[in-house]
């Protein structure tokens, strides 16, 4: 698929060091492997180097260019740790308590992260998104700015796709984490994952508030907080091309948003399409997976201060290589 061609392409050349922490995992190891073969940068497997190394023989994984690091082993443990407590004091986190925690190899990767050892990590191929995201929500929390770190599915749209010769992908947004959110929440959910398009994509996020009600055609709270959401993005990023409220249709469809939504650039160009709620965005991606042929890549994370990506258990360990590539060029983005 060319969007993730290019994306392992960009990840060859970034050289980024991404962690893999569920290293006793076979899709992990041979994904390890694939992505030495690829020439990305290097991997970081965390656990007991004598199983991890058993183990990929028996998988056939060739990870001889990995690092493996040892939470038993590793001479940095006590600074891992000392970070943990800092980070967490407040919530009653203590030496004990940390080291402890940090026998959990997701965990153990967020602190890795947080202290700059590595670049990103990806997980999820054994733990829950749940699992996968706390430790990052808790150590490596929100970019300055941002309060609400959100999930985005990229929509790779099949050839046939009417869309397709407008845009052949598309970002939805918040299709896997923030369950409802408020004006404040989707107006952060908006600019991330415009962010993460600008990371990913390159040029310019085309930004669709979407509801059930295009500019004011129905009366109801739920969009006025898709209207509040819009003047909280305009103060926060006035950069951003963004518009709202709007029907799917009017925001995908040049000549209904003309009718729909006079004045607006939005319509026919739309590229990241904002969804009011969890519910919305999850059922739409799944409907554009089944029913359009559309390719769904994610749940990809947005807004966290040093990137983060969730696998589906279900994965392969292609789809883990792509989770690491995306991850090398979220933190490329991350760190300008
Ligand atoms: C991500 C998720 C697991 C976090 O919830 P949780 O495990 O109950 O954890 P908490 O609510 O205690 O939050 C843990 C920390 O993360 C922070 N946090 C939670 N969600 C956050 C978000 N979206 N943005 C920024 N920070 C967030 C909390 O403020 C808290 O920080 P603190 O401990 O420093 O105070 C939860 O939002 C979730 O389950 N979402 C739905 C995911 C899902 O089911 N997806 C499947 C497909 S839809």
């Amino acid at each position: 698929m060319g969007i993730l061609n290019d994306i392992r392409a960009k990840a060859v050349k970034l050289k980024k060091t991404i962690c893999l922490p569920e290293a006793l995992d076979e899709r992990t190891l041979l994904a390890a492997a694939g992505c030495a073969k690829l020439d990305f940068g290097p991997i970081v497997l965390v656990g007991e180097a004598e199983k991890i190394r058993a183990r990929a023989g028996e998988c056939g994984a060739d990870i001889s260019r990995a690092v493996i690091r040892d939470p038993a082993s590793d001479s940095e443990f006590d600074r891992l740790v000392s970070t943990l407590v800092e980070l967490r004091q407040a919530k009653g986190m203590t030496p004990e308590k940390a080291r402890a925690a940090l026998q959990d190899g997701i965990m153990y990767a967020a602190v890795l992260v947080k202290l700059g050892l590595v670049d990103g990590y990806v997980s999820g191929a054994v733990h829950s998104t749940a699992d996968t995201l706390r430790p990052a929500l808790q150590v490596i929390k929100a970019r300055k700015g941002v309060k609400t770190v959100s999930a985005f599915f990229m929509m790779v749209l099949p050839e046939y796709s009417p869309y397709y010769r407008t845009q052949p992908v598309l970002f939805y947004a918040d299709s896997g984490l923030v369950q409802n959110p408020g004006p404040e929440e989707l107006a952060d959910i908006a600019v991330g994952t415009a962010q993460s398009w600008k990371a990913l994509i390159g040029g310019d996020p085309v930004v669709a508030l979407l509801s059930h009600s295009t500019k004011g055609s129905a009366k109801h709270p739920d969009v006025d907080k898709v209207t509040a959401a819009l003047e909280i993005i305009k103060k926060i990023a006035p950069e951003l091309e963004v518009d709202g409220e709007f029907q799917a249709d009017a925001a995908l469809i040049r000549e209904i948003g003309a009718k729909k939504a006079p004045g607006s650039r939005v319509p026919g160009r739309a590229n990241v399409l904002i969804f009011p709620d969890l519910d919305a965005g999850n059922i739409s991606y799944k409907l554009t997976e089944r029913l359009a042929g559309a390719t769904a890549i994610g749940p990809l994370i947005s807004g966290l201060d040093k990137p983060v990506n969730d696998l589906s258990r279900g994965c392969k360990a292609e789809d883990i290589i792509d989770a690491v590539a995306v991850t090398c060029c979220q933190a490329a983005a991350s760190s300008r």
